[in-house]
């Protein structure tokens, strides 16, 4: 698979089909928003994991020293907490281009905070995609990440950003606050070094 997904984003799905378009996002989206929307309601998707697998050559790492970035991994008994975007179709045009690392977009069932249920496109980057970089050590992780940046900053901030926003939102998620963690480690230990 290339490194860049939009063409095959807009080959795979005819948004004209669609009529309410929500878009569900599960990092930087929950705490902050570059585009319109018409609406947005907080909730969970079923049966996936928030997971540090993916390789960011564009936003949080460059093409020599890709930083690290969320994916969404499969894991039964698990849910996912987002936040969910109701949008207009040009919006995709704009977040196929932001996620073209890799990333595909997946029509999945989402369950609001108020109980009801809509479906959302996901953006998944999965195991196939050249950038993947797939699981490792919560530690091997962080350190990974704390000397990992990009165009759009450190990768280390992207991880405190969401754990806040986690929190905020009275949201625990092992992994993210593992990797927080042994970060601030890291910060720690270069602090007296
Ligand atoms: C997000 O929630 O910001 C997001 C995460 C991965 C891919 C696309 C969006």
């Amino acid at each position: 698979m290339s490194f860049d997904t939009q063409a095959i984003n807009k080959q795979r799905q005819d948004l004209d089909e669609l009529t309410d378009i929500w878009v569900f996002g599960y990092g930087s989206l929950i705490y902050k928003v570059d585009f319109d929307y018409l609406e947005s309601q907080y909730g969970y998707i079923h049966g996936y994991a928030r997971r540090f697998w993916q390789g960011s050559h564009d936003h949080r790492g460059t093409p020599e020293s890709p930083g690290r970035v969320l994916t969404l991994s499969p894991k039964k008994d698990e849910k996912c907490f987002g936040r969910v975007f109701k949008v207009t179709h040009d919006v995709f045009d704009h977040l196929d281009h932001r996620e073209k690392n890799g990333y595909l977009r997946e029509l999945i069932d989402v369950e609001l905070t108020s109980g009801e249920h809509i479906q959302a496109l996901v953006y998944i980057a999965a195991p196939e995609n050249a950038a993947y970089l797939g699981a490792a050590d919560e530690h091997a992780i962080a350190q990974h990440i704390f000397n990992a940046k990009g165009p759009s900053g450190r990768n280390r901030d992207y991880v405190y950003q969401l754990a806040a926003a986690l929190r905020k939102h009275q949201q625990v998620d092992p992994h993210v606050f593992a990797i927080e963690a042994a970060l601030r480690q890291l910060e720690q230990i270069h602090q007296i070094y």
